[in-house]
Parts: structure tokens; sequence; C-alpha cells
């Protein structure tokens, strides 16, 4: 997730435990190759992927997730990140952000069945066979006419794997998500498909998958709602009791950074604290507590 789940996060959640996969936050390719340095800015666990592939410390595989309009640059980025050893590449067409379908990257693309094939033909030509190249949807733009559409468009093109958020770029995240729409596109194609939307808890998850036909699950802000999702939905464990969820509030101020150690901590915190209190009403008393706090050190002394 675009400007809240950075490694850092990937390497907290997975060191909690039940997530088989992460995927970066997107990289946003327009005309050009992104240099070594960016991709290793977004994804830092590609760094040593030579040696221990591209893994969290924990060992959870971290996929880059690309984004971008053109057929020829989306494929040289795959083959570098392949060349990186990234475990597979995600391609994002589910994007809503205005600046993004502006450029005609994200949601948009999903207006054009066509195009998307060109995309994930062109990515699927450019890496090895043996790459994984997994695409991620909405049901649409403004209607879910071409859902069905696309996502064969997408598997015809070579895609191993496809996820579905199920909502159009106009519902936005505005509840709920359609989730048996993700069983109407499981039945049309034969690539596995992941279903995603408002997961937030087991109940959610039970229901989702058997309407889905049993599909396997993608959480996005349920994972920073509920630290442990990933362990809940497989029912390896009860949600994280909230002191173990404010020690690792605690732990997280702690892990190395790039950039003003200073700045990012007070951010992220307060960011990660409107997650969780969707769930934990000891949140939102914390973030009242926390909210004029400027330094890491003055949010420390709180937790
Ligand atoms: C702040 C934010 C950033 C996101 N960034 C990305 C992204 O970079 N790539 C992506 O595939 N989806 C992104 N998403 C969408 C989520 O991955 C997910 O599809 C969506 O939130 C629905 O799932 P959920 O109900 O489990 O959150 C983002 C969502 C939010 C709220």
């Amino acid at each position: 997730m675009e400007g809240v789940l950075d490694h850092l996060m990937r390497d907290l959640l997975t060191q909690v435990g039940g997530y088989d996969l992460c995927v970066t936050e997107f990289v946003r390719v327009v005309d050009q190759v992104i240099s070594d340095k960016a991709f290793y800015r977004s994804c830092p666990e590609l760094i040593d992927a030579d040696v221990y592939g591209s893994r969290t410390k924990s060992g959870t595989p971290v996929r880059v997730q690309l984004l971008g309009q053109y057929p020829q640059y989306m494929a040289e980025n795959a083959a570098k990140v392949i060349e990186l050893g990234s475990s597979g590449v995600d391609l994002n067409f589910g994007c809503p952000a205005k600046t993004v379908n502006k450029s005609r990257g994200g949601a948009i693309l999903l207006k054009d069945p066509d195009n998307l094939y060109q995309i994930v033909k062109a990515v699927r030509n450019a890496v090895p066979s043996e790459a994984i190249v997994s695409a991620k949807i909405r049901l649409g733009y403004e209607d879910k006419s071409l859902a069905i559409e696309n996502a064969q468009a997408i598997e015809l093109a070579g895609a191993n794997e496809l996820t579905v958020h199920a909502r159009t770029k106009i519902e936005g995240y505005k509840p709920p998500a359609h989730w048996h729409w993700i069983t109407k596109i499981k039945q049309s194609i034969n690539i596995p498909v992941i279903a995603n939307g408002d997961i937030f808890q087991l109940e959610d998850a039970n229901k989702c998958r058997e309407i889905t036909m049993f599909s396997d699950i993608m959480v996005g802000r349920g994972a920073l709602t509920i630290p442990n999702l990933g362990q809940v939905l497989k029912q390896e464990a009860p949600i994280m009791p909230w002191p173990e969820v404010q020690a690792l509030l605690l732990h997280y101020t702690t892990c190395e950074t790039y950039g003003d150690k200073s700045k990012y901590y007070p951010n992220r915190i307060k960011q990660w604290l409107k997650y969780l209190k969707n769930h934990y009403q000891e949140a939102d008393d914390l973030f009242g507590d926390i909210r004029a706090l400027k330094t890491t050190e003055a949010i420390q002394d709180i937790l």
C-alpha cells in the first residue's frame, strides 16, 4: 500500500506472522527503465536477493509491483526486477489515484482490455517462463461491464495469478466489496484468483471464501488494523491484545529507517494509529495523546 506499507512495516508484520507473500508499494513506470537504486529504495529486500531471495527478514517472499501504461517500458522494468531477484512481478491495474489515472496508469486501463493484454503479454515475453507474473485489478472503472473481459485478457496474455479488488474505480473504498463478482471472474478463467476487499476479520474471510469458492485472500487495510490479521485469518492465533500492539508500536519506532528518522516515525505512528483505532479503542486514546507530538522520542515516552 503506497505511502503506508513500506519495507519496515512489511518486516514488522511478517515477523508477527501469518503472511505468505508481500507485494511492494507500486513503482510508477512511465517511459524509462528505473534505476537499481530506485528499486532498492522501494524494495530493500532485493539488496541481498541473490543470497536469500527477495524476502523480508522473517523469510516472507516479496514481489515488486509496477504501475504503468506502456507495454515496452513495463516489460523492460519487469525484466529488470526479475533480474534483481524479485519474487515475481505484480502489475497494478487498480490504482484509483487521479494523477495516476490522468496519465493513463492504474484503474483507467480497465476501460481497455486490449491495452491490458498488450501490457501483460509484453511483460510475460520479457521475463523467464518460470517467473511469476501477477496482476491486480478492480471490477472496472465506471462499471463492471468489462470485468470478465479484462480478466480473460490478463489470463490470455500469460499471467499466472490475478488478484481482484471487488469494487470499481468509482466505488473507491465504499463498502461493500462485491465478492460475488470474484466468483464470476473465477468461473471465467483458469489461473488462481485471489480475493481482496473489506476483509478485516475472520468472519469476513470465511464469508468471502465461501462466496468465492475458497479463494486465497489478500488483505490491505486490515493488516494495519489488526497487526496479526494474517494469523487470525489462518486461525493460528486470536486477535493480538492491545498491550502487545503497544509494544509493537514502540518496537517500530526503534527500527532503522531511511531519511530523517525524527520526521518519519511521528508521521507513520499517527498514520498507523488511524488504522488501529478501527479495532482498538486504546489506539484512539493514544492518538489523542500523541497528536501534537513532533519527535520520535516524545512519542516513545508516551508509549
Ligand atoms: C493508502 C492506500 C494505498 C494503497 N496502495 C496500493 C498499492 O500501492 N498497490 C496496490 O495494489 N494496492 C494499493 N492499495 C489498495 C489495497 O491494496 C487494497 O486493494 C484495497 O485497500 C482493498 O483491500 P482492503 O479492504 O483489504 O484494504 C492501497 C490502498 C490504500 C488505502
